[in-house]
């Protein structure tokens, strides 16, 4: 176990935020965090996993914790589905190249997403028509405030859109492990448009043709701070979708109509329209090839610049279409 106080923690954010936390602890059990003199830790108490979804916006008063339980063990029952426990501090795209070189198909399209298995679980992050929730059975969680284990099957933990039970519970819940359920018998979902007529010979060969598409499109995290898509994109109704085209004249607004009539309409395009692509403020920029997306451009931007960047765009989008975003990354 790792336990330090005043912790630097610009490498456990990907947006690399110079900020620190008042005390840090990496566990690597479950009977470690439940060893835990939780009485003698800075409140708040915060889980993190890989920092990819996470804006600190200041120095954190109170205590981190980070999983560092790392395994994968697979219960091969002979099943053609094959039920999969994983540890929370596992890297997720370590697990999906992990699982698609077994050949087994139900993670390759969630190729190449920063983050932990944890926070994948707890986000519900998706990509190209597929959400983790499709392939996850049941959750194992420490309940902070019983201070005990628990289980949710997948229809409790209540996904939907980066949404759950666990981000509803106000960090009530930390999940020690997550058991998917992978096939062994091919079954491609390639509805995403580009990645119509791919190679779907195997799980490899998808998650290829994924990881190529998210280097076109997203900045490498390794050589760009950012925490993906900063955005989620918005759903409104007929009515503010008329809006919204009115405010666009001669222009095909792109859009999804969901079950129920209610249209999403990409994030993306909307900041893309307001003429966002490339905009700067102080050390922080929205990245040129994807506006979703908001960029650490110099490596030393401050959270104040990426705040006022996103109060700009919020603030814009609203008055040009009446459209109000909402941000998918956390503020910390
Ligand atoms: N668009 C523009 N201008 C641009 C880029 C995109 O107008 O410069 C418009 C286009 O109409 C495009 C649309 O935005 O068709 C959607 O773009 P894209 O397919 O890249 O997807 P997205 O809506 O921007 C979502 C997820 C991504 C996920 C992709 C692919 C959210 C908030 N984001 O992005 O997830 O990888 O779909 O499925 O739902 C993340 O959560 O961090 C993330 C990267």
């Amino acid at each position: 176990m790792i336990l330090q106080r005043d912790y630097d923690l610009s490498a456990h954010n990907t947006f690399r935020m110079k900020v620190k936390c008042a005390c840090y602890v990496e566990y690597s059990s479950v009977e470690e965090l439940a060893g835990l003199d939780w009485d003698s830790l800075p409140r708040p108490v915060k889980h993190i996993g890989e920092g990819s979804n996470l804006l600190f916006t200041k120095d954190f008063p109170g205590t981190i914790l980070h999983s560092g339980i790392r395994y994968v063990k697979y219960f091969d029952v002979g099943l053609d589905e094959v039920p999969v426990a994983v540890g929370a501090g596992v890297r997720w795209d370590d697990l999906v190249a992990q699982l698609c070189g077994h050949g087994l198909w139900g993670a390759e399209n969630l190729s190449h997403i920063p983050g932990e298995v944890g926070a994948a679980a707890v986000q519900n992050i998706g990509a190209y028509g597929v959400e983790i929730k499709d392939i996850i059975s049941g959750v194992t969680c420490f309940d902070l405030v019983e201070r005990k284990s628990c289980k949710f099957t997948v229809a409790e933990c209540r996904y939907g859109y980066r949404e759950s039970m666990f981000k509803e519970s106000g960090d009530r819940y930390v999940i020690t492990s997550v058991l998917l359920r992978v096939s062994r018998k091919p079954r491609p979902r390639l509805e995403y448009k580009g990645l119509a007529g791919v190679d779907a010979s195997s799980p490899s060969s998808v998650r290829d043709a994924v990881v190529e598409i998210r280097k076109g499109k997203l900045p490498e995290p390794s050589e760009l701070g950012s925490a993906g898509s900063f955005f989620k994109n918005p759903v409104i109704s007929a009515a503010d979708f008329v809006r919204v085209c009115d405010a666009a004249p001669g222009v095909t607004v792109p859009h999804f109509v969901l079950d129920g009539g209610m249209i999403k309409v990409p994030a993306a395009w909307l900041i893309d329209q307001c003429g966002f692509k490339g905009e700067r403020e102080g050390g922080a920029a929205v990245y040129k090839k994807q506006p979703l997306v908001i960029v650490n451009a110099s490596g030393s931007a401050s959270p104040q610049d990426v705040l006022e960047l996103e109060r700009r765009i919020v603030a814009t989008v609203h008055e040009r279409f009446g459209v109000a975003l909402h941000p998918e990354v956390e503020h910390l």
